[in-house]
């Protein structure tokens, strides 16, 4: 390769489906029995901040079930990372899991907030989580996770290195929630190469120069070897 390609990749819950997490959207998906206002918005946060903390709880300790670990995609892009430089790919990441660092990828951006991590509301101090805090110092905790109506974190970072890219590579991602589904369109204004790789078409499938569909554990590692 003469020059390095510079790479954004967006992921999303399905390419940790095969690692024993479920999707959002699908049937006996995250979403299902749970009501979206109640845990996953601020207000359901202030009318019951120990319902909306037992549910994240709950996902968190999914973390820690010995199978659920990384699965041949999410190491094919920390391969990607190793052999193309931090410089040159950025994994912006809408999952909360820690799939990506565990399988060795370094420069990632989780856009949604982290599981693994929990906030003071007050001083927007954030630290690692232990299952049982509600309060510091008389101050509401709450989990370090972007919520419907919040803007997810470091939008900045993520626009700069769309407007730098060569190639924009969309995974497991179902395209319904924003701003995350409007990269695609915003790396084409750019000129960037779009790429969707994912179970079956995204909502935005016509905005893809490339798509390829199969389970991410098979379709990742192939796609991946064309920069290797
Ligand atoms: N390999 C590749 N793709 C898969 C696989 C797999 N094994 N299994 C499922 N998929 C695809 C599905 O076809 C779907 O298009 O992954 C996508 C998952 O879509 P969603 O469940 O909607 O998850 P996501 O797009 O990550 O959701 C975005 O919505 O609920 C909020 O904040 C939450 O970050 C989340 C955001």
């Amino acid at each position: 390769m003469l020059q390095i390609p510079k790479i954004v990749i967006l992921t999303g819950a399905g390419i940790s489906a095969e690692s024993g997490l479920s999707t959002f959207r699908a049937q006996n998906g995250l979403w299902e029995g749970h009501n979206v206002d109640d845990v996953a918005t601020y207000e359901g946060y202030l009318r019951d901040p120990i319902a909306v903390h037992s549910f994240y709880n709950m996902l968190r300790s999914k973390l820690q079930n010995p199978e659920v670990k990384p699965n041949a995609a999410h190491f094919a892009l920390a391969q990607l990372e190793q052999k193309l430089g931090s410089d040159n790919v950025l994994i912006v990441t809408q999952n909360v899991d820690n799939l990506h660092e565990k399988a060795g990828s370094k420069n990632i951006i989780h856009m949604h907030g982290e599981l693994l991590k929990v906030r003071n509301e007050k001083t927007g101090q954030v630290f690692a989580c232990y299952d049982d805090v509600i309060y510091q110092d008389n101050h509401l905790i709450r989990p370090h996770i972007v919520w419907f109506g919040e803007m997810p974190l470091q939008m900045d970072e993520i626009y700069d290195a769309l407007s730098k890219a060569d190639y924009f590579i969309s995974i497991g991602t179902s395209g319904n929630v924003y701003p995350a589904a409007g990269f695609v369109q915003m790396a084409n204004q750019f000129g960037v190469k779009t790429v969707e790789l994912n179970l079956e078409p995204s909502l935005g499938e016509n905005l893809f120069n490339t798509k390829i569909y199969g389970p991410a554990s098979q379709v990742v590692p192939e796609y991946i070897k064309n920069f290797m």
